[in-house]
């Protein structure tokens, strides 16, 4: 019998926390301010955005939607992540993932401001989490992914996690989280080239999938009673749905889940939790000004 995380309550009661800490810094004069910078039009990304900005609004935190040509150039979005540097009212500011092919991800990361940097993706963040220096940002989804096993109950304390997916989104940062002092989990960091997947997969008492590739792990590949942390949101085509497709996670949910002591769902798993950290970071940002 497994328990199904619900990652909408969860996040439902971290944006419940945000509104009440947008409250106590408009009382001190500021308003959390996000800016949310997409090139292109790719179609996960723009409801993403969407989603994101939406948040904003009805947490009371200004936000700024760009959107850019899919053939912006680098020098013009230096520009404007410049300009978002400078502009006191954001305090936030986030470029949507994947950009297009002429842009340099890893360039523009670093030209944000560290102190703005509410995704977590600047070297300075990413070696303020190697080092748990909580003044650092972490990234959202893996910060969503803790919170949900805190929230869920799941002991880590010496478990055995293993994490499928080596991005700077969300494996890596995922790994640090899982081993870091006080959560204590032994990490095991698997990806497309690991041998025998599977079996590594059998070992882990917390399995965190995020490998993007829809239902890749099956129930051969769970331990009975393990927690699952379905990161994956994958568009599979589906002719009985009116947009023509549905989402699934990494994980081969109905097969998987009856093995699970805990399991997250897809959609209405990690997905809410990735936008409420967001705004967690982004009210960080603004309480730490001046
Ligand atoms: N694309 C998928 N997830 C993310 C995220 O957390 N941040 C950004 N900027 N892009 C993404």
């Amino acid at each position: 019998m497994s328990k199904v995380i619900d990652g909408k309550a969860v996040s439902a009661a971290v944006l419940e926390e945000c509104r009440t800490e947008v409250e106590s810094l408009k009382e001190q004069g500021i308003t959390p301010g996000l800016a949310v910078v997409l090139v292109g039009e790719d179609p996960a990304s723009k409801v993403y955005v969407g989603s994101k900005v939406r948040t904003c609004g009805e947490l009371g935190i200004y936000s700024q939607k760009i959107e850019l040509p899919t053939d912006t150039t680098q020098t013009e979005l230096l520009r404007i992540v410049d300009e978002l540097n400078r502009d006191p009212s954001i305090h936030g500011i986030l470029v949507q993932s994947p950009p297009p092919p002429q842009i340099d991800e890893e360039a523009i990361v670093r030209t944000i401001d560290p102190r703005k940097d509410v995704d977590g993706f600047h070297p300075e963040n990413v070696a303020k989490l190697a080092l748990e220096d909580a003044s650092g940002f972490v990234p959202c989804t893996p910060a969503g992914c803790m919170r949900l096993l805190r929230e869920a109950g799941v002991e880590t304390q010496g478990a055995n996690a293993v994490v499928i997916g080596r991005s700077m989104i969300v494996g890596k940062p995922m790994a640090l989280l899982l081993m870091a002092k006080g959560v204590d989990a032994t990490v095991t960091v698997a990806h497309s080239r690991s041998r025998d997947l599977p079996a590594i997969c059998r070992e882990a008492d917390i399995l965190v999938a995020a490998v993007g590739r829809p239902e890749m792990v099956r129930a051969d590949w769970v331990k009975e009673g393990a927690v699952v942390i379905d990161v994956g949101i994958n568009r599979v085509e589906d002719a009985s749905r009116k947009s023509g497709y549905r989402l699934t996670g990494d994980v081969a949910y109905e097969e998987v889940a009856p093995k699970c002591a805990a399991i997250t769902p897809v959609p209405g798993g990690v997905g809410p939790m990735t936008i409420a950290m967001l705004m967690k970071n982004t009210i960080a940002a603004a309480g730490r000004e001046g």
